[in-house]
């Protein structure tokens, strides 16, 4: 059953089930055919006992946050910042609003694809550096800025802009928003906006499947040819609590 769920996951980039009751040895369990987890960087947010899991939320228990808050809402593929970033991420609802919180989904292999040739051959061989050092100051205002130990544990990494998948063989951008990436290597000051222009041409309606959850929902999602964003929600309102595990990836290759 695995080896057909694994196919149709590689041909499609993201694939759903609804209506699951996963515990966590369950999501651990089922994980752990992807390959080998990964444990979260943030590890005030891991579960007690299940170090496993990571947890992303806005609930607070005894005044205190039992998750990371606001993650994820810039578009980005998971941990692109280091050396060798996530191969794929399952996210388990468990609980959700009744109203927006969506995960989108940018297609990475359908917007390369859809490239003007002349665009293709422009970025074949280019690099882009990714900073967490700089993402976290953008896209995480409302936590504690990182320690100078932390910063200094999260150097910049830099990968391939076209990245070929080490299992199907085909071409995906690989590019996040530009809260994270620093540069593309070898490129002039002027140059440098073709990061902004990629990004924009990729997360076009046209490559986005957007995800309205329900109570139950995992989605595995793959981080060599896909981008997400989770868009926000009324938090005054309603919680939302999402139970995530990542598996270790590979050297990205041009
Ligand atoms: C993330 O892992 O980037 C967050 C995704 C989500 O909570 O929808």
């Amino acid at each position: 059953t695995f080896e057909q769920i694994r196919k149709i996951w590689l041909d499609h980039n993201i694939i759903l089930f609804r209506g699951q009751d996963l515990s966590p040895e369950q999501q651990i369990a089922f994980s752990r055919h992807f390959g080998e987890i990964e444990m979260h960087t943030l590890s005030a947010y891991h579960m007690s006992g299940h170090p496993e899991i990571f947890i992303n939320s806005n609930l607070l228990r005894d005044g205190k946050p039992v998750g990371a808050q606001k993650s994820g809402r810039a578009w980005h593929s998971d941990s692109q910042f280091l050396p060798l970033p996530s191969s794929a991420t399952i996210l388990h609802a468990r609980e959700v609003p009744n109203e927006e919180g969506d995960t989108l989904y940018a297609n990475m292999y359908a917007a390369f694809e859809a490239l003007p040739e002349a665009t293709k051959s422009r970025i074949a061989g280019l690099r882009g550096v990714y900073s967490r050092v700089k993402s976290w100051a953008i896209n995480y205002p409302h936590r504690e800025p990182l320690t100078e130990e932390q910063k200094a544990a999260l150097p910049e990494a830099t990968h391939p802009i076209v990245r070929t998948h080490p299992e199907t063989g085909r071409k995906a951008l690989y590019i996040g928003s530009v809260s994270e990436l620093v540069r593309i290597v070898g490129l002039s000051e002027d140059e440098q906006s073709l990061a902004q222009e990629l990004f924009e041409f990729a997360t076009d309606c046209r490559f986005v499947y957007v995800h309205q959850w329900g109570v139950g929902d995992v989605i595995v999602w793959d981080n060599r040819c896909t981008m997400h964003k989770a868009n926000p929600f009324d938090e005054e309102r309603y919680i939302r609590l999402m139970h995530r595990t990542t598996i270790c990836g590979d050297t990205p290759v041009p």
